[in-house]
């Protein structure tokens, strides 16, 4: 096979199998030797072809050589690009654009590099495959796993992950284990028992899932006929979508598929921000958050698997790393989703960190931005309704939609709507 591993800390290359850490240690990423690739290539292929899919479109770029049987696929990518006065505004920004990664089949982007991982499971005949997950990698891996006809564990830190996430990873029939303890618990608890009990590990430090999640920023730049933006901003957590960007836009330029590198901007909550403290402090090693603390629950993570990759990536791309409060989270959300789009929490962290940015001064008014939207508004709905209802503990519903009862009768509405815009629309 023409794809291989290499360590990123060492060197070392290896055959693509089931352990995913280097003997020094240091994570695995895949290597592809790329035959000549151009543009012409990809603008030639209808959606129809590999049932539509976005990411196997770029088969090329991610798993060369894998025999076509091997491939499970629910049609994921072809995501929209959205733009909205109201964002601009919120933002600063003259324009801004959003790639609406919450538009794949399970409602986020999990579903790229889940394509590519399970597929890869298939190859090597796994009979289990399992993961950690703050919500949506587990709705993810427990569709592909019961579309593919794998078994499916999935580990969770209890009572923590969002109804909407909790509910797919059910009602796909995964085995759904509840760990007493937090995501990087979980995330501990998984990668000693796959070793033990021979699960297929498919969290994003499985390098497959990083080669299907590259695609989200090849179909951005296609879908863009090619040029590059000054900036793609996106939500950090365990840090494989920073990973995954960088290697990306690097592959792209080897290629001279792209000449330009846009500069990536990983934004974090600031209760779960131990990829900022890195950035900031230039440390040579992550310091763990022992207690992560933010409302936009996918990314409440303390010791993110990738940040190796993820610093290096960064630093490759020019980018930087910010974070952005529960409050600014919650008011970027509302914006998005009274534009009409709608996200789920931590996607619209992306949104926060361009308008901190701005106000920075480090982006300017006239830069080229994308945000990345991670998943769907439906994840989390009881984030959504508790803001507008304004009962969310130390959030102040800036934007809130509020709701008004009345009396079964018309002239009750008359009467609100004359009140005006402090008890029912405008309020903001
Ligand atoms: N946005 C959403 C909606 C997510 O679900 C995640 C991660 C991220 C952003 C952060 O991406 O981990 O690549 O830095 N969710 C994982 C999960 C951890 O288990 O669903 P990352």
């Amino acid at each position: 096979m023409s794809s291989f591993f290499r360590c990123i800390r060492c060197g070392r290359r290896s055959k693509p199998e089931t352990t995913f850490r280097c003997e020094c240690g240091g994570l695995q990423e895949v290597q592809h030797t790329f035959g000549n690739l151009s543009r012409d290539l990809f603008d030639g292929r209808a959606c129809a072809q590999r049932n539509g899919s976005g990411v196997w479109r770029y088969k090329e770029l991610i798993h060369p050589e894998l025999a076509d049987d091997f491939i499970q696929t629910r049609s994921e990518g072809n995501t929209k690009i959205y733009s909205h006065n109201n964002l601009a505004k919120y933002t600063g920004l003259k324009s801004i654009s959003l790639k609406h990664e919450g538009e794949n089949p399970t409602g986020s982007f999990k579903d790229r590099g889940m394509t590519v991982g399970i597929s890869e499971a298939k190859r090597l005949g796994a009979k289990v495959v399992a993961c950690a997950s703050t919500g949506n990698t587990s709705a993810s891996l427990s569709s592909y796993a019961a579309f593919s006809g794998i078994d499916c564990l999935v580990f969770i830190p209890e009572g923590e992950i969002a109804f909407g996430k909790l509910a797919q990873a059910l009602a796909y029939g995964a085995k759904v284990v509840q760990v007493k303890g937090n995501f990087d618990d979980s995330m501990n608890l998984v990668q000693e028992v796959s070793e033990l009990l021979g699960f297929y590990l498919l969290n994003s430090i499985n390098p497959w899932r990083i080669e299907g999640q590259k695609t989200i920023i090849f179909e951005l730049i296609q879908q863009r006929l090619w040029s590059t933006p000054d900036w793609i901003i996106f939500p950090a957590g365990n840090l494989g979508n920073t990973s995954a960007f960088g290697k990306a836009l690097r592959e792209m330029l080897q290629l001279k598929l792209i000449d330009s590198m846009p500069r990536l901007a990983a934004v974090q909550a600031t209760g779960a921000n131990p990829f900022y403290e890195l950035w900031v402090e230039g440390g040579s090693r992550i310091s763990p958050v022992k207690n992560p603390s933010t409302i936009a629950s996918a990314i409440k993570i303390g010791n993110p698997v990738s940040w190796e990759k993820a610093i290096n990536e960064i630093k490759a791309s020019k980018g930087v790393v910010t974070q952005v409060s529960d409050q600014d989270i919650m008011d970027a959300k509302a914006i998005v989703d009274g534009s009409g789009i709608g996200c789920e929490p931590a996607s619209a962290a992306s949104v926060a960190g361009a308008k901190t940015l701005f106000d920075e001064g480090l982006i300017k008014v006239d830069d080229d931005v994308v945000c990345i939207l991670t998943g769907n508004l439906l994840k989390d709905p009881g984030a959504s309704v508790d803001y507008h209802t304004g009962v969310l503990d130390g959030i102040s519903p800036n934007f809130a939609n509020k709701t008004v009862v009345i009396e079964p009768d018309a002239s009750s509405l008359k009467d609100i709507l004359e009140r005006g815009s402090s008890t029912f629309w405008g309020n903001s």
